[in-house]
């Protein structure tokens, strides 16, 4: 199996003690630190805002991989950015305007992500594609770690992946929702590079943050 990156979702986290958490999954080995933003409109709850992503800033020097949950996002973009976000994901399912929103977060010097829903068609990214640095694809519905990877995503996985490469274009895959040792090497054999893992990564505390990174990219 290719090795995947892993994002441990920090909504697994101790909220109490998230600077501390940060700095033992990086510690840890994880490649970049995934940041669930949620607005309790676009899904059913609400999570962090540009003040927690700038106060954990100084606690990493990893890339923060940004997923916007919110709509409208537009609004929100200059105060992520400003705050440290390295990626910033958005959903096209959250607003109308999508290629324009990719256009702003260009405009701010980060890299631009999307990401689909279960239910939305890798048919969304065909005029998108050619414009992302990233693609998301969610292996639940979003607003809530912990929940069961669904099955049906891996065939979208393998669509997208033959769109990436067709670009010829430098486009991660990054899989979000249920990623556990049997599903990891699933999600990359259909052709992920990127592994989001908040439950996976988070369970059994910090002495086992290591082991459980290891396994996740091993699929072991
Ligand atoms: C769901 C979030 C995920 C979630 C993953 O809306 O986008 O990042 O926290 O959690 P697990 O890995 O527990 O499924
Ligand atoms: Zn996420």
């Amino acid at each position: 199996m290719a090795t995947p990156l892993i994002a441990p979702s920090i909504l697994s986290a101790d909220f109490a003690r998230l600077g501390e958490e940060v700095r033992a999954i990086d510690a840890a080995g994880c490649d970049w630190i995934h940041i669930d933003v949620m607005d309790g409109h676009f899904v059913p709850n609400l999570t962090i805002g540009p003040g927690v992503v700038k106060a954990l800033r100084p606690h990493t020097a990893k890339p923060f991989d940004v997923h916007l949950m919110i709509s409208p996002v537009d609004g929100f973009l200059q105060a992520f950015a400003d705050a440290g976000a390295d990626v910033i994901t958005v959903h096209p399912e959250a607003g109308p305007h999508t290629h324009r929103t990719v256009q702003a977060i260009h405009a701010l010097g980060k890299k631009a992500g999307v990401s689909l829903n279960p239910a939305t068609p890798a048919k969304m990214l065909d005029y998108l594609i050619d414009d992302v640095d990233l693609v998301l694809i969610m292996s639940v519905n979003p607003g809530f770690g912990g929940q069961s990877f669904i099955a049906s995503q891996l065939r979208k996985i393998e669509a997208v992946r033959k769109m990436i490469d067709k670009t010829g274009r430098d486009i991660r895959l990054e899989v979000d929702g249920g990623i556990d040792t049997v599903t990891a090497p699933q999600a990359v054999a259909a052709g992920a590079d990127v592994l989001v893992a908040g439950t996976a990564t988070f369970r059994g505390g910090p002495d086992c943050y290591a082991a459980n990174i290891a396994a996740l990219k091993t699929g072991a």
